[in-house]
């Protein structure tokens, strides 16, 4: 792995971090001391710094604020009871940055840059890795298109910034969620498999209008029949069925989540039967007739596990076993909480110690 790389650091005067408790700070609204930018132009790569946390000033021309040259990526950094800190797969994130990049015709950020940028600001601002059992450090990588102009074509200059949060569990609850089936979130040949900011704004009112009628997130079915299950919101989806785990198998409309790929990863080496493949609302009605359907969960970077209770379509409700039941879920939940905390061994060799 690649991390050496000539990064300017401007240290803050004082840090924030002893004015909250980072343990218990509401999701992504208290920014950590420091941020890492770097910047393209000129058909390259040419600074990069690290410079207190602040507001920048942008022209409103700003080409990525109309035409939507932006993309991201959400990863979270851990601590251990030794209070070493540790990113969870980070490699795994940067190269689907480097595959948003492409679709959306914007440089790709080298692996120096994203990992060289990481591990300093991780190193900065150590302290504000929680200590706390579900506790981490969000961390925020993005890249927006800056030039200041009007008119649709690729920018020529860009930013490539890190930010980083305190986080503590993200959903309080166990979710319910309404299987959409007249907005679409992504569609084949689209963008549903980077993580361009276009796909997050489009899912915000099928979103409010799910909240409205009691339910915490969507269903997002597929854009040509709406008759197959494809995420929940902005995470993946899964579900075990009889004794098999099954989840949508990915497409260009479903994003390649990196919990996604843990969680198959544990279940299939625990020998559990792990099927990817389409899943019809049919089948998901019939399981639960049958008494078969036994677990759903959405899982991402935010929430890890979401235990979804109930699941909504038209008129009817699917209510679903309860979360205590839940064997593999729960198990899966508590073993990526061990790796990331150190507490078990690492035997994938999924977490990236900050040095
Ligand atoms: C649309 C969508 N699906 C799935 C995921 C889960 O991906 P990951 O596990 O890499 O966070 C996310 C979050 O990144 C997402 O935005």
């Amino acid at each position: 792995m690649t991390t050496s790389v000539d990064i300017k650091i401007e240290k803050a005067t004082r840090s924030r971090v002893l004015e909250q408790d980072v343990n218990n700070v509401p999701f992504g609204k208290c920014f950590s001391d420091h941020m890492f930018v770097a910047e393209y132009a000129n058909g390259q790569w040419e600074k990069t710094y690290i410079m207190p946390y602040q507001d920048v000033p942008m022209s409103y021309a700003t080409s990525a604020l109309h035409y939507g040259q932006a993309i991201f990526e959400g990863m979270k950094a851990y601590k251990n009871e030794a209070g070493e800190v540790s990113i969870f797969r980070p490699l795994d994130n940067f190269n689907r940055l480097n595959k948003s990049a492409v679709r959306m015709a914007m440089p790709e950020v080298p692996e120096e840059i994203f990992m060289g940028g990481l591990n300093e600001l991780l190193k900065l601002d150590a302290a504000w890795v929680p200590t706390a059992e579900t506790g981490s450090l969000y961390i925020r990588p993005f890249l927006i298109s800056t030039d200041e102009a009007i008119g649709v074509k690729p920018s020529e200059t860009y930013k490539f910034i890190i930010i980083t949060c305190p986080a503590g569990k993200y959903y309080a609850e166990p979710i319910k969620v309404l299987i959409e089936t007249n907005y679409i979130r992504a569609v084949q040949g689209g963008i549903g498999f980077v993580k361009a900011a276009g796909n997050y704004g489009r899912s915000l009112y099928p979103a409010k209008l799910a909240q409205q009628k009691g339910y915490q997130q969507v269903i997002w079915t597929d854009g040509a029949t709406h008759s197959y299950l494809e995420e929940s919101g902005t995470m993946n989806l899964m579900f075990v069925i009889g004794d098999t785990l099954v989840t949508p198998a990915l497409s260009d409309t479903i994003l390649d989540g990196i919990t996604r790929r843990s969680v198959l990863a544990l279940a299939r080496d625990w020998g559990m039967k792990v099927e990817e493949r389409k899943i019809s609302i049919k089948e998901m009605q019939e399981a639960h007739a049958a008494g078969t359907l036994k677990e759903a969960f959405g899982c991402g970077t935010a929430a890890t596990i979401a235990q979804i209770i109930g699941i909504g379509h038209e008129d009817n409700y699917y209510p679903l076993p309860p979360v205590a039941e839940r064997q593999f879920s729960n198990k899966v939940d508590e073993t990526l909480r061990n790796i990331r905390k150190g507490k078990v061994a690492d035997k994938f060799n999924w977490m990236y110690k900050i040095n």
